[in-house]
């Protein structure tokens, strides 16, 4: 049964509200302020909410409805939110459509009109969850785009970490995927109804942090002026997502290793031990061996945690993948953008072949997002993803990567190339700048030139595509 969640401070609106909305065929549910509205969203996952935006301490603001509703949508964005106002705050409202809010609704409330709007809402709600359901079961990887070896073994391992609820270390260089991993696991395991909690535990001031994961009591500290829970209790029946837990400090390391062994956490300031019921996913970008080793790591932690261990290989050791998730990025940042049908042109997805990716996925969706939204089209050229002659160094040259010939055959390309980008197409200039002779460059010209036909052919992009001799 779909739930409706009812948020508003006035004891009596909600008590009208209760029975003009009784017997619609839906769980009603109530919540008077910012916290309690949260907290049972979390729990009971309502297709809709009415909220109204003035609430306590802010009555006659919209401050915390407006935090109230990101932080709702933040968590489950199909939910359609209907905010409540008064007759004052239209700028308000139409803000909150703007943030994501479903439609607004303008006091007094007359039920009739209400109900109309809310059965509409549960009805598009349940359209669009049951298109996700349908769309994630065809997209049975979790949107992890890769062929390789190493990608698919990645796949197969979530498959297996999901179906139970053991504590799973992922770890790779940044970039390469970790918290797309956590998450997969998280959606293909029975905990997926519930929320996948995530901390960053390196980017949270060591003070902070402890009343962060575990929350504080009211007064526990100077500030503490209400009692709020942490993301602990809030991943209970969900999942916990640590994120770059190799940057833990080691005060907290001692007090997350408790929690782990007893399923049981203290709030900061507090004295009763409350159960929590998580599963833990963990994620780090450094080598937590050797973090050990210097002892900035607890061993006995990293048997907790590390029980089953997930390493993404980095993007330059996917081989192929590279060009199938170029491919992908650019068709899916094309349908974002409307900017559709963009190819790479042949140079383009050699250099993206041939570069090291040291940001790996994150810096490639990144270079491509970029190539969208700047290149007018048809075609995306190495310029457009940012290749640079600093990049060109950073080629993989390497024994082993590609032959002696692959590497000279590339190096003359980039030489030849440069040379007249420079000479602005002038191959007396760009002959005399390489130290050979017109001849020679003719011929390097038509050697590489199957490759790559626009960009070496010799016509001159700053000058109409006219090749100067002289
Ligand atoms: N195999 C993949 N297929 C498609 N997209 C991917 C894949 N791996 C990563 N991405 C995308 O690349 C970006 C970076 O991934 P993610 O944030 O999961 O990396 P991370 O390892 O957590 O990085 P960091 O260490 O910087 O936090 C995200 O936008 C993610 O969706
Ligand atoms: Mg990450």
């Amino acid at each position: 049964m779909q739930n409706l969640l009812i948020v508003d401070d006035n004891v009596d609106v909600r008590q009208q509200l209760k029975w003009g909305l009784s017997g619609g065929g839906f769980g009603v549910h109530f919540a008077k302020d910012g916290e309690e509205a949260l907290e049972c969203f979390r729990r009971e996952r309502p297709s809709v909410v009415t909220l109204d935006l003035g609430l306590p301490p802010h009555e006659n603001g919209v401050e915390e409805g407006i935090r109230c509703l990101g932080e709702m949508l933040r968590i489950d964005p199909l939910s359609k939110i209907i905010v409540i106002t008064g007759n004052e705050d239209h700028s308000a409202a139409l803000e909150a459509v703007r943030i994501g809010a479903y439609d607004y609704y303008r006091k007094p409330i007359d039920f009739s009109e209400l109900k109309i709007i809310i059965d509409r809402a549960m009805y598009l709600q349940q359209l669009e969850a049951e298109n996700r359901t349908l769309r994630d079961s065809r997209d049975g990887d979790c949107g992890i785009v890769g062929d390789c070896e190493g990608i698919q073994r990645v796949l197969s391992h979530i498959k297996r970490v999901a179906a139970s609820d053991v504590p799973v270390l992922i770890s790779g260089e940044s970039g390469t995927g970790k918290e797309l991993v956590a998450r997969a696991i998280h959606q293909k395991s029975a905990r997926s109804k519930r929320e996948m909690v995530a901390i960053n535990c390196g980017a949270i001031p060591e003070n902070l942090l402890e009343s962060e994961l575990f929350g504080h009591e009211k007064g526990a500290f100077t500030g503490a002026s209400r009692t709020v829970k942490g993301k602990v209790e809030y991943a209970d029946k969900g999942t916990l997502f640590l994120d770059e837990i190799g940057e833990m400090p080691m005060p907290l390391q001692v007090k997350l290793l408790r929690f782990l062994q007893e399923m049981v956490i203290t709030r900061v300031g507090g004295r009763r031990d409350i159960e929590v019921d998580t599963r833990i996913i963990a994620a780090t970008n450094i080598d937590i061996a050797q973090a050990m080793e210097e002892g900035s790591f607890r061993e006995d932690l990293y048997y907790r945690i590390g029980v089953v261990n997930i390493v993404l290989p980095p993007l330059r050791e996917r081989g192929e993948d590279v060009e199938l998730l170029a491919n992908f990025f650019l068709n899916r940042v094309g349908k974002e953008t409307g900017n559709q049908g963009l190819t790479f042109s042949k140079k383009a997805m050699q250099w993206i072949r041939s570069y090291d990716w040291p940001g790996n996925i994150r810096e490639l969706e990144n270079r491509i997002k970029r190539a969208v939204i700047m290149t007018p089209g048809p075609r995306i050229e190495p310029e457009d993803i940012g290749a640079s002659g600093e990049d060109v160094q950073r080629r993989k040259m390497n024994a082993g990567e590609m032959s002696l010939k692959e590497a000279r055959q590339l190096l003359e390309r980039d030489m030849v190339e440069d040379a007249l980008r420079r000479s602005l197409g002038n191959i007396v200039k760009a002959s005399s700048a390489l130290g050979i002779s017109r001849p020679t460059f003719y011929d390097l010209m038509k050697n590489t030139a199957s490759e790559t036909p626009d960009a070496l052919s010799g016509r001159n992009p700053n000058n109409g595509g006219r090749i100067c001799v002289a």
